[in-house]
This record gives C-alpha cells, structure tokens and sequence, in this order.
C-alpha cells in the first residue's frame, strides 16, 4: 500500500518510521546518506498538509537511554537538508512526546528519541512489543513505513504499529523495492555479485541463494581468507571463520556443479599488525606465509591483480550488486581492493547497485557520488534478506 491509501492527509498527524541509522563519530554525522534519503516522504507528507512525527532507531542501546545513542544530532542535520525546523523530544513516548505532538499545526515536523531506548521496541516477548507499539500509536492517526534499513526486523515500529493504524509503505521504500525488484526478476545477465565484509556467517543465506542466480561470485572482504582456507591453503592470522570452512566447501563444489563462477583473489595485501601504519606486503593468496611476516601476518585487502581481475569482470557485467568492502578501507594502506571496485562500479555500463548502510558510507567516504552508482540501496541486512528470497516482516505487514 503507497501513501495515496492513506487519503487526504491535511491536519492528519502521521507517524512515519524512518532508518536514521547514521554513522557517528564523538557525536558527528560522518554519513548522512540515510537522513537524506528520508526526505522524498517527508517533503511530500508536509506539502499535503500533515503533522509529521518522525520516529527511528540509532545503534544498537539496550532497550534504555544511553546519550551516545541519542538522535538529537539527526535532528539538527535533518533541519538543515529539509529546510525547515525539525524539533527534537527527548522522549520516545510519554508526556513530553504527547505534548509536542499535540502542538503540531499542518506541516511541522518532530523527531522523537532513540526507539531502542524502550525495551518494547526489539522485545521477543509479543505482548510486550505490543503494548509499546499501542503507545506509539497513540501518538498519530496514520502510519507510513520508510525505513527500508529495518523492514527485515519484527520489531514494534516496524510490525506492530503497522497494525494499529492506517498504514503504507513510504517513497524510499517503494523506491528500494522497485530496484531490488530488478535484481531477483529477471536481472539483465551477465549478473555479478561482489560480496566483501568480514564474516562468513553473516551472508550464508545470501551466499547459497545467490549461487542458483547468478553468473559470477566475487569474493573480497575478510570472509575471503576462509574460502581461501576451505580450497586448503594456509591464510596466517588472517580473519578464518573454521565452523564455516566444510558449508564454504559445499558453496564451491555447487557453483562448480551448476557452472557459477566463484571468483577469489589471486593476490592479497598482508600486514605485519591490524594498524593503519602497519608495515605490510603483496603476496600470491595461496602463499600467504611467504610474506615477511611468516605465520603472524594478517590479509587485510584484496592485491592489485585482483583488483584488476574484479574490475574486468565488473566491466563485463549487464547487473552487478555490491555488498561489503574488499577490505578494512578505513585504512588508506588497505583501501585500495574497495577503491578498485567502486570505481570500476562506476564505470561499466551494466545497471549497479550498492547495498548496505556501510558500503554505502564507504563509496562516500572514498570520495564516490551516489550519481555514479545506479542505486545505493539504504539497507544493508534488509537488501541481503531480499535478496535471499526470505518474507521480510515490515514489508509482509502492509501487503
Ligand atoms: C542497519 O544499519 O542495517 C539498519 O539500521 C538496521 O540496524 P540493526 O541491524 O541494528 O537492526
């Protein structure tokens, strides 16, 4: 349901669910890709004349106020971007919230606290993200769910409150879909995947899934150093995740089976330390103890041949998705896999999409605009879980 559902919306106070997840440093927005993308639907919901209560989580608080988690710096850069006063309560429900949000006149926007700072909020306890979903519902007359980055989580603002209120999906969220859509229907092939981050673990489904639909499977990121370690070679101190090592074997053996290319990289930048300044070496990625640093050297980025390699088939490719840096890119010694990638993004013809809050942050950080991308998808988790195929609750609910 899109918000042309909700009717006339004038003077109708609408609480809309935003992902204002950004990345923070001492309290600054390093990123602010996520608050801009929320603004198509602000804009339009006060151009139509509503009260607009703005409701988000930031990080990861346990269920109770934690002042580094706060989202009044949101507030303020929100302001900013949109143009217009965005008043910040230091209170998600309440009686200071209902008095803001009774002072709303058509067209004000309010962004309440932190929602993780209320333990309803992530409960696995339905009644107890119910009643807290009951109080947020208090709060407007209709809801409108935008935060692509959270539709994957049954949690109260994003599941529950969907049920008490009149509510529609939002334009960043039907914006997300339609994209993604192109990806799981039918994509133009050949069809990439690059998938980079730290673990394994983390994108099995995604990985196992994938292997049925694509042409090609780059392979970056930490994760690479046990796939590395699964076709037997030694990997020193790099990151091994060694319960995944017999599932990475089955990933291999299938795509070997169904004609899918998994890509590995052929060389890797070894350091001595996990330091910024480490001192550190390019050695083939089946001969990673050869470097200087014998068994205690750590594989933090993917080497220049197979950079070069990634960004030929990149080149090639009609479809190609993102997710995850080739390696910790925060460091300029080791940013160079992540660097080689994004460019070669930017330059194929192929449709391109970035998925994920960080990998997101890290084309921005490394200098990218988001027009040189053909989407960069808010969600990272939720892009992944649609991808794999899996019901995701926040979208199932407004069906
Ligand atoms: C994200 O950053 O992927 C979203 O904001 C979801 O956050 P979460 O993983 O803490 O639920």
């Amino acid at each position: 349901r899109t918000i042309e559902s909700l009717g006339d919306l004038r003077s109708r106070t609408v609480i809309v669910r935003c992902d204002l997840n950004v990345p923070l440093s001492d309290g600054v927005i390093t990123d602010d890709g996520r608050i801009r993308a929320s603004l198509t639907t602000i804009r339009e919901l006060r151009d139509a004349g509503a009260k607009i209560v703005i409701i988000s989580h930031l990080g990861r608080p346990k269920g109770e106020p934690e002042a580094r988690y706060s989202l009044k710096p949101v507030a303020v850069r929100m302001s900013e971007l949109l143009g217009a006063p965005v008043e910040f309560v230091d209170q998600t429900v309440g009686a200071s919230a209902s008095a803001a949000v009774g002072a709303l006149v058509d067209g004000d926007v309010v962004l309440l606290e932190n929602l993780r700072f209320n333990a309803g909020e992530t409960s696995k306890d339905d009644a107890e993200r119910r009643a807290f979903a009951e109080q947020l519902a208090e709060l407007g007359d209709a809801f409108v769910s935008d935060g692509f980055g959270v539709v994957h989580r049954r949690q109260a603002s994003v599941y529950d409150l969907a049920q008490l209120l009149p509510s529609a999906a939002g334009r960043l969220v039907a914006a997300e879909l339609e994209v993604l859509q192109r990806l799981t229907v039918d994509p133009a092939r050949p069809y990439t995947v690059v998938l980079g981050g730290s673990k394994v673990s983390d994108k099995l489904g995604v990985i196992s899934h994938l292997i049925e639909r694509v042409d090609t499977l780059l392979i970056g990121g930490g994760m690479l150093f046990t796939f590395l370690a699964a076709q037997g070679h030694a990997v020193a101190a790099s990151l091994l995740e060694q319960d995944q090592l017999d599932t990475v074997r089955g990933y291999l053996a299938d795509a070997e089976k169904r004609g899918v290319r998994i890509v590995l990289p052929t060389d890797v930048v070894v350091a001595e330390t996990f330091s910024a300044d480490a001192a550190h070496e390019i050695v083939p990625a089946d001969a990673i103890e050869s470097s200087s640093f014998g068994d205690a050297g750590i594989g933090l980025d993917i080497g220049p041949d197979s950079a070069t390699a990634f960004a030929d088939v990149i080149a090639s490719s009609a479809t190609v998705f993102w997710n995850g840096p080739m390696g910790v890119f925060e460091m300029e010694a080791f940013a160079a896999g992540t660097r080689a990638v994004a460019k070669a993004l930017t330059e194929t013809e192929g449709f391109t999409v970035v998925g994920g809050g960080d990998s997101a942050a890290a084309v921005r950080a490394l200098g990218f605009s988001d027009d040189q991308f053909g989407h960069i998808s808010t969600g990272g988790g939720a892009s992944l879980e649609f991808l794999e195929g899996k019901q995701l609750p926040g979208l199932e609910v407004l069906a």
